[in-house]
């Protein structure tokens, strides 16, 4: 069964809009890592204003190797290395990770 990790990201109010953009030019470079198998960016509707960045790999390895790569530091170039001209958009991030214990598709 699958691995999941989510980053959840504290984004101030007014800020969500520059945290997509950052996402819409995002590296990329995650869809060809080994294992990798979905990512999405979910944004906030009600209940929390934190966005959430899912991720699910065939194993917790798979994950691993992917934060240990040159992929993962080139998918945070702009986060990290290279800092917007008006600071980061996300002021905190926890990781959050699962094993798949039940799933299903549509019938
Ligand atoms: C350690 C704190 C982290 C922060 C603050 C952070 C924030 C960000 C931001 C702002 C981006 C957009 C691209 C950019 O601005 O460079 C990004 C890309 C991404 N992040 Fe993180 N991130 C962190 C760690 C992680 C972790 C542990 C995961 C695993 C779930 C993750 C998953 C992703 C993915 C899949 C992308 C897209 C990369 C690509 O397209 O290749 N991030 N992150």
């Amino acid at each position: 069964m699958s691995f999941v990790v989510v980053n959840v990201l504290s984004v101030p109010e007014g800020r969500g809009d520059v945290l997509e953009q950052r996402f819409s030019g995002r590296a990329g470079s995650v869809e060809k890592a080994p294992g990798f198998e979905r990512f999405e960016l979910l944004r906030p509707v009600e209940g929390t204003g934190d966005y959430l960045v899912y991720t699910r790999w065939r194993s917790r390895e798979d994950f691993e190797a992917w934060t240990a790569s040159q992929a993962f530091e080139r998918g945070h170039a702009q986060a990290s290395g290279r800092p917007a001209a008006d600071g980061p958009a996300a002021t905190g991030s926890t990781i959050w990770s699962f094993e798949v214990a039940q799933a299903t598709d549509p019938a």
